[in-house]
């Protein structure tokens, strides 16, 4: 495959520093050159920079609002033409306020080919907070609720946007959601795989029932991977961490099943914080599932029976 990459050095949706260290420490860990390996053809474009949008407010419950209003504004234009050169935009982050604009470039790209997109959210939390709703006031826990339409404060982009259906985003991994989360997310139909789910379903099950639900419906697939998926054990570089993670297997068979899929079309590496990391381990946990979605194999195996 022909992939794009490109960092995006947001913190401020986050509450705390770090997060803008994530595309160095990704690129340190070496992503470009494990795709590379694998024999797709990799472009990285560096980082968008951006200065805060003047024509969007201050908000007290939006913090830093203009300039996260401006990052998605820039990275909604570049994954949309990544995508739409027929190449696949990886997204360095960044903390996951990025997601409000490599979801709605996905989303208008779509929208385009006349095919449903669908998100798969890899976290701990649900980020379907609106500044109405956040306890935190930190744009990084809204935006799933951005994207579907949920969390409009002011126009970031086009009030004609393609959204994406709340019934189309298959969230996996959560086990933090805020009470008003838990009422919007139902609300809106969003698909929930908690822990409790996972463990008795297993992953496998859980992963093969997403993966036929976007085929039948020839949908493109976004993946959303916020390190706090993962367990603290294996990737404790990050901010929000949450005891009872998916295991390394769990997630590499993730990432695996999803590359056997064919489906995806875009990928978020997210919250990655170099700050609190230690000596890289999460950085590199990151690199190796993306080599796994990208086609990395203990061995090959027979194609899944039809
Ligand atoms: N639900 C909390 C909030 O809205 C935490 C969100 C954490 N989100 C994240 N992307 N780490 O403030
Ligand atoms: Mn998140
Ligand atoms: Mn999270
Ligand atoms: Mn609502």
């Amino acid at each position: 495959r022909s992939v794009t990459l490109i960092g995006v050095p947001v913190e401020e949706g986050s509450g705390r520093r770090g997060a803008a260290m994530g595309p160095a420490a990704l690129r340190i860990a070496g992503v470009d050159q494990a795709l590379i390996d694998l024999g797709h053809d990799v472009r990285d474009e560096g980082d968008i920079h951006v200065v805060p949008a003047r024509d969007l407010p201050n908000h007290p419950k939006a913090h830093n609002l203009r300039l996260i209003g401006a990052y998605t504004r820039a990275l909604e234009a570049s994954t949309y033409d990544a995508a739409a050169a027929g190449r696949f935009p990886l997204i360095l982050g960044g903390d996951h306020s990025l997601s409000m604009g490599s979801v709605s470039g996905m989303a208008r790209y779509a929208a385009e080919k006349g095919r449903p997109l669908f998100v798969l959210w890899l976290d701990a939390h649900s980020d379907f907070n609106s500044p109405a709703t956040s306890p935190s006031g930190n744009m990084h826990g809204m935006p799933v609720a951005f994207f579907s339409g949920q969390a409009e404060v002011a126009e970031i982009l086009p009030k004609d946007r393609p959204l994406v259906d709340p019934r189309n985003v298959f969230q996996v991994g959560i086990r933090s959601v805020d009470p008003s989360e838990r009422v919007e997310i139902q609300k809106h139909g969003v698909n929930v795989f908690d822990m409790r789910s996972i463990d008795e379903q297993g992953i496998a099950a859980t992963m093969r029932h997403i993966v036929s639900t976007i085929e039948r419906a020839n949908g493109l697939l976004h993946v959303s991977l916020d390190v706090d998926f993962l367990d603290p054990d294996i990737a404790p570089g990050v901010g929000t961490t949450v005891p009872g993670g998916a295991t390394f297997r769990e997630a590499h068979l993730v990432m695996e099943m999803l590359s056997d899929s064919g489906l995806v079309s875009s990928l978020d590496l997210v919250e990655l914080n170099p700050f609190l990391d230690d000596r890289g381990k999460s950085a590199r946990v990151l690199v190796e599932l993306t080599a796994s979605l990208f086609g990395r194999r203990i061995f090959d195996r027979p194609t899944r029976a039809a």
